[in-house]
């Protein structure tokens, strides 16, 4: 599902970005969904699974999500930063974010598994480096009540507010 969104301000102040993610119980989507309406400028929310390198054509910034399974990203989003030629993101901004579970929600022996094992955003923006990709911020995580969600109180307006340093930093 790729959707368009715009911003009431003033259109055009993106540039061109692409936010691709991943979603199992729509919470990673409804912050990406968060983050394109942040952003001006008609940004492209596009699902990992349909994402494509032919959509990073004249691009700026490129922020890809995931929700944390297993320390790392879903299969989709592996799937499309590996189907990203080497040195293809060259010259673009790029970012990573993922949901999680907060570590005091869960008990003292999965807490620590959890902090050994990592979470999904920091693999990803190695793997946008390692693609040519310039770091436009530090990956960061948002916060999910349980393996299904609902989404932490106030975890939309903080993605918002981090896609949109994201965008000033990458531009
Ligand atoms: C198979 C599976 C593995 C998971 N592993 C982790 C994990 O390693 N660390 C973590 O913080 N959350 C983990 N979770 C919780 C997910 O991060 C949570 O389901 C996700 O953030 C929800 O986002 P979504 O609604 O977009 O799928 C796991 C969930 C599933 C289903």
């Amino acid at each position: 599902m790729e959707k368009v969104v715009t911003n009431k301000h003033e259109a055009g102040t993106a540039g061109k970005a692409v936010i691709v993610y991943d979603s199992c119980y729509g919470n990673t989507e409804k912050i990406a969904t968060s983050m394109g309406e942040a952003i001006a400028g008609g940004t492209r929310v596009v699902r990992a699974a349909e994402a494509h390198p032919s959509d990073l054509k004249s691009v700026e910034v490129l922020i890809v999500g995931s929700p944390t399974q297993g320390f790392r990203a879903t299969k989709p989003v592996q799937e499309f930063i590996k189907s990203i030629p080497e040195g293809a993101l060259k010259g673009i901004a790029v970012a990573a974010f993922d949901t999680r579970m907060p570590a005091d929600d869960v008990g003292k022996g999965l807490r620590f598994i959890m902090k050994v094992g990592g979470y999904a955003a920091p693999r990803v923006a190695d793997e946008l480096k390692k693609k040519g990709g310039t770091l436009a911020g530090l990956p960061e995580g948002f916060f999910v009540k349980g393996k299904e969600g609902p989404l932490k109180e106030g975890e939309l307006e903080r993605a918002a507010t981090w896609a949109e340093s994201i965008i000033k930093k990458g531009k």
